[in-house]
């Protein structure tokens, strides 16, 4: 499986109904989160380039894409979805990652944020730098309020007059991006000492592998957050 990420532009207009169809099927699936857009919509979402598509040769298999709020000053990253079949695969993190790259380079200035119930959105999110909000830090634009007038949870927010939901609200802001607090985003154990290789020689290498193993993820991850850290 040999799955490209590309940022949309004009060339990729083709792909509107298949990205829409996309969004449609995994809404009806999960029952509740995903906002249903127009073909209308998101072929202007593409051909401004304010989006990301994964292919597998001509076929989609993942999206999302930026909107703007407040006059530019929030940005949300909407619409993350990961055909069925690639699921489970790392997708999702390389499509946010790229739609993540993409909103702080057309928005340096802007806070991105998103609203999810979904455990893989909170979790690669956090890894990018957003942090848990109240809902009283997003945009008040109605119109984006409007985008959850789909979810199945609608009323509860009605109710609450905006303020609270199901969904937890993430935020990154570039004024004050998060130091890295990479002990706490990967434990990597204790060296064992060396006495170990003669008493206990498998669990002794068993540790050391996975040790070196946590240290490069670890590593990898500093880089990407001061690379994130580095865009503002
Ligand atoms: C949510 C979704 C985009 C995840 O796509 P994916 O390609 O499977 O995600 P990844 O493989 O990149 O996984 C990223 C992390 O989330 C975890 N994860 C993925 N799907 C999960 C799920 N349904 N529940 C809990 N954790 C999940 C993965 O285990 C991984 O965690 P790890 O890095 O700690 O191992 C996909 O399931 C989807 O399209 N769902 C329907 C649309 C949707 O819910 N969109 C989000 C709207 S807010």
């Amino acid at each position: 499986m040999a799955v490209k990420i590309v940022v949309a532009s004009a060339a990729y207009m083709q792909y509107a109904g298949a990205v829409c169809d996309l969004i449609r099927i995994s809404a009806q699936q999960r029952g509740t989160g995903i906002v249903g857009r127009t073909p209308e919509y998101l072929a202007d979402k593409i051909k401004s380039g304010k989006a990301v598509i994964a292919l597998d040769n001509n076929k989609v298999v993942g999206f999302s894409y930026i909107e703007t709020w407040s006059h530019g000053m929030f940005v949300a990253n909407s619409g993350l979805v990961v055909d069925l079949d690639y699921r489970y695969s790392g997708l999702a993190r390389r499509i946010k990652k790229n739609i993540f790259m993409l909103s702080r380079k057309l928005y340096p200035k802007a806070k991105i944020f998103s609203i999810t119930t979904g455990l893989a959105v909170m979790k690669i999110n956090s890894d990018l730098g957003f942090v848990p909000v109240t809902f009283s830090e997003l945009t008040r634009d109605i119109e984006f309020w409007k985008g959850c007038e789909g979810c199945k949870n609608f009323d509860i927010l009605q109710r609450n007059d905006h303020k609270v939901c199901l969904c937890t609200g993430l935020m990154f802001d570039p004024e004050k991006p998060r130091r890295p607090k990479l002990n706490k985003i990967l434990i990597v154990p204790q060296k064992l000492p060396w006495r170990f290789i003669f008493e206990r020689p498998v669990i002794f290498i068993k540790h050391l592998i996975r040790r070196q193993r946590l240290l490069r993820k670890r590593s990898a991850l500093h880089k990407q957050i001061q690379r994130n850290n580095n865009l503002t």
